[in-house]
């Protein structure tokens, strides 16, 4: 399949100003719970795919791996090269890196499974890249997020599914918050299809964590403490 990356080339310039502002988004109130799930780094070879302009890179790093960053999107790699996020990086497809196989212990997808169009070809791709025992960690927003919305604005509205949970469905999003823009696309999937990429691949999920935001009672995040926002998954390649 070959990969349209025009929506993520068009909204570089917007994503590297969200992500970069310091307590914008989701992830600031997610990130001492991913760098615990991680664990130290002990000079361990990781690598991210999809990995914008480099945040969780930089959080790899400080963990302790050596880090391989890899977009297919040329201006978010030299944005992640500008703020010294890694040790090497890679513009490239998800689906055909042009790295060594087996020479990975840790691959992450951060938040990109869902916008990498072929997103069985990349699971495929990090389990290639992977060493024999090493781990495959996937954050995505959850599929009943997707699915669904909170009816009002108060923490405890209710939370609504119209139509079906069931079937792979492009979604198309502008948010705007404290004058910052930005427009998402991507691939809203049951968890299922997750599952069949991951049996496919060969590889195996060994722990699933829906993660709470680290808030306080004022945060607009108050709500994704009663239904998951991500859904986070370590897979294994297994040995031999
Ligand atoms: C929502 S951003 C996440 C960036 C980063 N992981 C983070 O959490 O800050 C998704 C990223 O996936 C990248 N992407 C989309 N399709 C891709 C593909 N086929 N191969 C590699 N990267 C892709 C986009 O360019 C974008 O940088």
């Amino acid at each position: 399949m070959k990969t349209d990356c025009r929506h993520w080339t068009e909204t570089a310039e917007e994503w590297i100003r969200w992500a970069r502002q310091p307590g914008h988004d989701a992830f600031w109130h997610f990130r001492a719970t991913f760098a615990e799930y991680i664990g130290a780094g002990d000079g361990k070879s990781a690598l991210e795919i999809g990995c914008g302009e480099g945040r969780v890179c930089r959080e790899l790093k400080k963990l302790g791996f050596r880090v391989t960053a890899s977009d297919v999107v040329p201006a978010m790699v030299e944005a992640a090269r500008e703020a010294d996020s890694a040790d090497e990086y890679v513009v490239a497809d998800a689906a055909a890196l042009p790295l060594k196989s087996s020479s990975f212990d840790l691959v992450v997808a951060y938040n990109s499974l869902m916008d990498i169009e072929d997103m069985p070809a990349a699971v495929r791709e990090a389990g290639l890249l992977l060493k024999p025992g090493g781990t495959l960690f996937i954050s995505v927003v959850h599929p009943f997020r997707d699915r669904g919305r909170f009816t009002g604005s108060e923490p405890d509205s209710p939370f609504m599914i119209e139509g079906s949970y069931y079937g792979r469905e492009k979604f198309e999003a502008a948010e705007e918050i404290n004058g910052l823009k930005m427009h998402f696309m991507g691939w809203s999937m049951p968890l299922e299809d997750y599952a069949a990429a991951i049996e496919e691949a060969e590889l195996g999920i060994t722990s699933i964590r829906e993660p709470l935001p680290d808030i306080n009672e004022a945060s607009r995040f108050r709500s994704w403490t009663r239904i998951p926002l991500f859904l986070w998954m370590k897979v294994r390649k297994f040995c031999g």
